[in-house]
């Protein structure tokens, strides 16, 4: 794209934005809350919770770099949004290091105990498991991960003391917070955290009823893990007390008994991977890559997209959702192919993104008519191929952090314990997660093993896709990132579009109704608009209409500053100054 393209649509952004300041963002859907975004000249946090971005803004404020005040944002959801990560789960972490000018991949994604065999998830006939059977219990637990990458990426990057990051998060743990709206939904609705005691005397009131809104929560068992790993680092948590408590609990469910050790725990490692990095337009965009499958596929789309033509910018059309559902529908043949753990699959990472295989990709695609379902590409470096699996339902169990301090360094991590109240086990104050589902249940299709099957030691793959996109000059540009499963990498990718594509401001990004496809039927949020549904059927689409609950956190750079956004259809906020 040339200059002068490009800069009418930094001037298109910049006019949306503009107005985006003065005007809230409508109430396009019923339950979404009304938000506006945030400028800032100096440091951002955008968070799942006003408590959480507060404590990383509160660090930032003395002196913390990004990583401290995503150590002190993610205990604090740990407390206020149990529901959906904590230290009992996994987190994909992007660094930006302004002064070394180096991105770096944290995987703190959980593993597979020593003992797991690729049969975990099938019943004795062969036949995969109910998922929500296989979730609640121990069988489903992967060995925790978000405390050992906040480990290594804050011995890199850190300024304040390990502990110090933690105070916030004991502070509120010992008082107490008042219960959200969102949380007490989460809990109304769950029928299996109530039958446990622990889980009932920290959640419930005597009659079985969620703590009501604003009810004061107060969890001192947390608060006392927070101050042991505090005190004495991850090691307190991988070893010692906590960890054999967490070995009981897994091993311990009566009906879904799961097989970790001690020595599963004590043997974590977090590993730090190459960032995957492509060009879209002007802007380098980098994401996470294998075990995830996020940052790949949200390359291929976007370089199918631009294979496809020149940016168009203005609203959105349904010609602009069926290109795109498209590019996604070829970007996830590809993803359930070929993505798993690089530990144990070889990913031909480079390949998938080459933008000479992405433009044949992008020839697949009829301007004027669905494909229905594509079949995995052969890209450059490929070895074997392995059938697709399915998708796993909508949920709740996940959290996005965006974050960029004053010195310019920025962290977008992406955090979990997978379902909502991951796998109901709950430990010291904390929940442990039910990542292992995150595994094809089933091993082999078709006589082909399949690359995302469970092994000893593995990862299971995610979608999750935290983002950051730099300039032509090499500048940061922006932090993004979401929630959502497997849909994800449609938020991450689908809003990124329209902000660099079409112009959105950021809040009009990602307030618009949701669109895409995971190579099934083509994915409408519940509320968009009639017309994009009879105007894609027209092109071929099997439409499904569905609740697409983000939680997009971005921080893009605008005229003046940093300007950040919640999304409205969850609890977050954009704190800065
Ligand atoms: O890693 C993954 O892709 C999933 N475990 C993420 C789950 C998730 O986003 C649930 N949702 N809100």
């Amino acid at each position: 794209m040339c200059i002068a393209k490009l800069l009418s649509l930094a001037l298109l952004l910049v006019s949306a934005t503009a107005a985006a300041q003065t005007r809230p963002a409508p109430e396009a859907a019923t339950g979404r809350l009304q938000k506006t975004e945030t400028l800032a000249r100096h440091e951002m946090v955008v968070a799942a919770n006003p408590l959480a971005a507060q404590a990383g803004l509160d660090i930032l404020h003395r002196g913390g770099s990004a990583i401290d005040a995503a150590i002190a944002v993610q205990m604090m959801l740990n407390l206020v949004e149990p529901q959906s990560s904590g230290i009992g789960g996994g987190a994909l972490i992007l660094y930006w290091d302004a002064r070394q000018k180096l991105l770096y991949a944290y995987d703190g994604r959980e593993t597979a105990p020593a003992a797991a065999r690729p049969s975990r998830f099938l019943n004795p006939d062969g036949t995969p498991m109910d998922f929500r059977k296989a979730v609640i219990g121990g069988r489903s637990v992967g060995v925790p991960g978000v405390l050992r990458a906040l480990e290594l990426a804050h011995q890199a990057h850190g300024r304040l003391d390990w502990g110090q990051d933690f105070q916030p998060a004991i502070a509120a743990a010992a008082a107490g917070f008042a219960v959200s709206p969102r949380l007490h939904e989460l809990l109304s609705q769950d029928s299996v955290l109530p039958q446990d005691p622990v889980a009932r005397a920290l959640f419930y009131q005597p009659d079985g009823q969620a703590l009501p809104v604003g009810a004061l929560l107060r969890n001192p068992d947390l608060a006392e893990t927070l101050r042991r790993i505090a005190t004495d680092g991850a090691d307190a948590f991988y070893r010692g007390p906590i960890a054999e408590a967490i070995v009981a609990a897994v091993r311990g469910h009566p009906t879904n008994p799961g097989d970790m050790t001690d020595a599963d725990l004590a043997n974590y490692h977090a590993a730090v991977r190459p960032a995957v990095c492509g060009s879209f337009r002007l802007l380098r965009i980098c994401g996470f890559g294998p075990p995830s499958s996020g940052g790949i596929a949200t390359l291929q789309i976007l370089g199918i997209l631009q294979a496809l033509g020149p940016a168009k910018p203005g609203p959105v059309t349904p010609q602009d959702i069926h290109l795109y559902s498209e590019a996604a529908r070829l970007a996830f043949a590809d993803r359930d192919a070929y993505v798993a753990d690089p530990d144990f699959v070889r990913v031909p990472v480079d390949g998938l993104i080459d933008p000479a295989y992405l433009a044949g990709r992008a020839r697949l695609i009829d301007p004027q008519h669905s494909m229905g379902h594509a079949e995995p590409g052969e890209p450059p470096g490929r070895r074997g191929m392995a059938p697709p699996i399915g998708f796993g339902p909508s949920e709740h169990g996940t959290s996005h952090v965006s974050i960029i301090d004053r010195d310019g360094n920025a962290l977008s991590m992406t955090t979990t314990i997978e379902s909502a109240f991951g796998s109901h086990l709950l430990v010291g104050g904390f929940l442990l997660n039910n990542q292992l589902t995150d595994f094809s249940f089933l091993p082999e299709r078709n006589g082909s093993a399949v690359v995302n099957r469970v092994e000893a030691g593995k990862r299971p793959r995610s979608s999750m896709s935290p983002t950051i996109l730099f300039d032509a000059t090499g500048h940061l540009y922006g932090v993004a990132g979401s929630p959502g499963g497997s849909v994800i990498i449609n938020y991450v990718t689908g809003s990124l579009w329209l902000m660099i594509d079409k112009g959105y401001a950021p809040l009009a990004a990602i307030s618009l109704p949701h669109f895409g496809s995971r190579n099934g039927l083509t994915e409408l949020e519940a509320d968009a608009p009639i017309s994009w549904e009879s105007a894609l059927e027209a092109m071929g689409h099997k439409v499904r209409r569905l609740e697409m609950t983000s939680g997009l956190h971005v921080i893009m750079r605008g005229p003046q500053g940093w300007i950040g956004a919640a999304d409205p259809r969850r609890e977050g906020v954009a704190l800065g100054d």
